[in-house]
């Protein structure tokens, strides 16, 4: 069993789908900690209710970018975290974190990356993006974090299509219903460690 930390920053809706999972028995992880730079993110009253306990980390409460980082480390190693799942988490990690956690921290983006990525494409945008671009597919990615904004290693995939009906709104839906179904496979299959890293290309079983 991975001890995960799990770093939100609002609804948190992706956090519960994976506690669902673990408590039907597909996902062995123990979520020791949910991190959040908001504290009035409603995925903090989900850990919560879920006995996991909540720290509230933000940037803007420190001095300094050391000071800051060094805080995050030691709250991670006081909750024996092996793993890091971002789960709706707006901010940057920082490199000595990234370092420190190499290919065992996971994001999801809701749009098949590269595309409809990168900093400031997030909720709602990226998903107008892929409408104006006129993409027939869209869907989710799952990838390991690295030093920039939605640039890891991609572990999972999966697509739905975009019809000419559809609006940003529905889109959307579809694919976090999708997030919903996929992104507990990813968390396991690095629990488990049962993915090899060779530059870019994650392989092993999800
Ligand atoms: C999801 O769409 C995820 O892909 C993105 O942020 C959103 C979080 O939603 N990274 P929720 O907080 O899990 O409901």
């Amino acid at each position: 069993m991975s001890n995960c930390a799990v770093f939100l920053s609002g609804g948190g809706s992706n956090f519960q789908a994976l506690i669902d999972r673990k408590n039907s028995g597909d996902l062995h992880v123990d979520f020791t900690v949910c991190i959040s730079n908001n504290s009035k993110a409603y995925g903090c009253e989900r850990a919560r209710k879920n006995g996991i306990p909540v720290v509230h980390l933000a940037r803007g409460r420190f001095g300094s970018n050391e000071e800051y980082t060094a805080r995050l480390l030691e709250v991670l190693s006081a909750h024996s975290v092996e793993m890091i799942v971002c789960a709706g988490y707006m901010k940057i990690i920082p490199a000595a974190v990234v370092e420190q956690y190499r290919n065992k921290i996971l994001n999801i983006h809701p749009a098949l990356l590269p595309s409809f990525g990168g900093k400031g494409m997030y909720g709602k945008r990226v998903h107008q993006a892929v409408l104006d671009h006129g993409a027939k597919v869209s869907g989710i990615t799952v990838h390991l974090i690295d030093e920039q904004y939605d640039s890891g290693p991609i572990v999972l995939q999966e697509c739905i299509p975009v019809p000419d009906t559809d609006d940003a709104e529905s889109l959307a839906g579809r694919v976090l219903a999708l997030e919903h179904a996929h992104y507990w496979r990813a968390v396991e299959a690095v629990a488990q460690n049962r993915l090899t890293i060779t530059g870019r290309r994650v392989t092993g079983e999800l």
